[in-house]
């Protein structure tokens, strides 16, 4: 029967702390405490009653000590104990003793031993939580973060806050080491401009202007360098209101950095000191820089992503050139007009079905392909839709190209490049987690260089900065800033762990005249530029050092270090897809007083 709260229970359980002091964890009774008084304070992770003797798992967030009420030992303390419910706090002192024979529990660190408990103190009672605190409880996400201060004392999740807590501090020791200064910078700001929507905040003061939060200190920190710090570091909330998936979230935490009188070299050697300073302090791990690289052509080029999971093979060849004059008029007619064909080998998967087929069909879809070719490659023939379509001369040179053997299974997607790269780069992670291609136990970094500063928006019709407005050009390619904008390549250089983006950053402009011309590329105005970063470009005029930095997604880095494979598992407090925080129900309502102030009147346009 479900343990009705009352207040007067509540009243009539609790103990206060008094003398008691907490002498150990639960984590840590050994044998070697055997005869011991002790201390130990917790919750009730579980209580059962066997015929007299209550057992009582008691857990803080190191672990687990069982503790036992015998009324042979204490009459009194065992009749109180009779009270005790999940979730209950206790207070308990007792001797350690080692557990009778064939009583010890080998998955629990303690559990060679038990305390016979001779005073209990109940120091609040607890309700029936909505759901047992343990791992692997079968409970939605949304009931778990409404709840999520009960969620959060699940052990893994205490585990994953410890370990970014660890993660923090193995960062901030490094930096420190190094020199870097921790200086922070402002919350309430201007827009900055890193590509999402902002966050804004009405200003009461300043009726109808609004201070945005910082998608990053973007703009700070190269004003930091300007103003002589060198080597700045933060580990740094960022806001950016975007479409929210397992690996973003609306607050974000940034390690971000810059530093002066470097250049790209510097700061990925810097930043792979760093890694593997976290990697040996969290997880006890070698790693072993350097770490590869590839610039973003090869990247897009082999696996279709500019994060690419390097950690299997599948890799994409493009055909374009083999089938531009074929028979198969999807293909070279997508050839003629721009586009391209890429295939990727799926090797021996020729027994996949129909079915299987159609369902990878739906998804190459997601990512805008219009369909998903493919060749099953059998000892003497292909069976395929499009088989019949290729000359002996095309079949043998696909054969070459794509390392065709019996039994294997080809993909293909005709299209512009970034509908194929898109559609096959996703098949190409779909395919490796399904095959099991993928050592989940291995840590696979790969830098990600020279990418194009510039990008085409088709929606709004202009030039957008890959990275920010403030990435340096590749000097060799200024000249072709106004002729040929797309073909600039930037000093922009991404970090990229197992197929997720953790790290970006860039060697930024330093002069204002090269500032201008990219602020121009990108179609901004004058008048515009100035009132937006006109600070900037002074502060480019008063003697600015060549810098440049980098920013590492933390909740990123931290969720591989934990192996979760969401940011929310390893975040105190997320918010959902939504952007909802379901524990105290913001976004809110303000109260019409509240706007009154902020001399604001709302009206919501989508509900007109
Ligand atoms: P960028 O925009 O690439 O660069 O961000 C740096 C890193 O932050 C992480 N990240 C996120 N993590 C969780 N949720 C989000 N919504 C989210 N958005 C980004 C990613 C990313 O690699 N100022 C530049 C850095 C610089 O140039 O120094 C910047 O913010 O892991
Ligand atoms: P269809 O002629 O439309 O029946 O298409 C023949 C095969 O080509 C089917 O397997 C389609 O999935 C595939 N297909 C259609 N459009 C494309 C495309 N853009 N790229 C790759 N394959 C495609």
């Amino acid at each position: 029967m479900a343990f009705q709260w009352r207040f007067e229970e509540r009243d009539r359980l609790s103990d206060n702390l008094g003398e008691m002091r907490r002498t150990h964890t639960c984590c840590e009774l050994t044998g070697g405490d055997e005869g011991r008084e002790v201390v130990l304070m917790g919750w009730v992770q579980r209580r059962r009653d066997h015929g007299g003797v209550i057992f009582v798992d008691l857990r803080d967030r190191e672990g687990i000590t069982q503790v036992v009420f015998n009324p042979a030992v204490d009459p009194d303390v065992h009749a109180k104990a009779h009270a005790i419910r999940n979730e209950y706090v206790l207070a308990v002192s007792g001797r350690v003793d080692r557990r009778p024979e064939g009583m010890t529990n080998p998955n629990l660190k303690t559990g060679e031993i038990e305390v016979t408990v001779t005073e209990l103190k109940i120091l609040n009672a607890a309700k029936t939580p909505p759901f047992l605190i343990e791992d692997g409880v079968d409970v939605s996400e949304t009931i778990r973060l409404t709840h999520r201060h009960l969620d959060l004392r699940r052990p893994a999740l205490q585990k994953n806050i410890i370990t970014r807590h660890r993660a923090s501090a193995s960062v901030r020791n490094f930096l420190n080491g190094e020199g870097f200064l921790d200086i922070e910078t402002p919350v309430l700001t201007r827009s900055t401009p890193e590509g999402a929507r902002d966050y804004l905040v009405p200003s009461r003061i300043h009726p109808g202007r609004f201070y945005a939060l910082p998608q990053s200190p973007q703009l700070f920190k190269q004003l930091l360098m300007i103003s002589g710090f060198d080597r700045y570091y933060q580990i740094v909330r960022c806001f950016r209101d975007e479409d929210l998936r397992a690996d973003r979230q609306p607050e974000f935490t940034q390690i971000d950095v810059e530093m002066s009188f470097v250049g790209e070299e510097d700061i990925m050697a810097m930043s792979e000191r760093m890694m593997r300073r976290v990697f040996r302090d969290v997880l006890d791990i070698e790693l072993t820089p350097p770490f590869p690289r590839l610039t973003y052509d090869d990247a897009m080029a082999r696996y279709g992503l500019d994060r690419p999971d390097v950690r299997f093979g599948l890799e994409l060849r493009e055909i374009s050139d083999i089938v531009e004059d074929s028979g198969f008029k999807l293909f070279s007619g997508v050839v003629k007009k721009g586009g391209i064909v890429k295939a990727l080998n799926a090797k021996g998967c020729i027994d996949f079905s129909r079915k299987e087929i159609d369902d990878l069909t739906d998804f190459v879809a997601v990512y805008r392909a219009k369909g998903l070719a493919w060749i099953k490659v059998r000892p003497d023939s292909w069976q395929s839709p499009i088989a019949k379509f290729f000359t002996e001369a095309e079949k043998a040179a696909l054969t070459e190209r794509l390392d065709m053997q019996p039994g294997d299974l080809v993909f293909f997607v005709a299209d512009q490049p970034k509908v194929v790269n898109d559609a096959l780069g996703h098949l190409r992670n779909h395919l490796g987690k399904r095959l099991g291609l993928i050592d989940e136990d291995t840590f696979s970094f790969v830098w990600v260089t020279h990418f194009p500063l510039l990008g085409w928006d088709e929606t709004l019709k202009r030039y957008e900065a890959l990275h920010h407005p403030f990435t340096s050009p590749l000097e060799e390619d200024y000249d072709r800033l106004e002729s040929d904008p797309l073909s600039v390549r930037s000093r922009a250089y991404d970090l990229v762990l197992n197929g997720s983006e953790i790290g970006g950053g860039s060697i930024r402009i330093h002069r204002r005249e090269i500032q201008e011309k990219v602020l121009s590329a990108l179609g901004m105005e004058k008048e515009a530029w100035e009132d937006k970063f006109g600070f900037l470009l002074s502060a480019l005029d008063a003697g600015a050092p060549p810098h440049g930095g980098i920013a590492f997604g933390f909740d990123r880095l931290v969720m591989m270090l934990c192996g979760q494979s969401s940011i929310r598992d390893v975040i105190a407090f997320p918010k959902t897809q939504k952007a909802a925080c379901l524990l105290t129900n913001a976004p809110s309502e303000a109260t019409r007083a509240q706007l009154e102030e902020l001399s604001i009147r709302v009206r919501i346009l989508t509900e007109e």
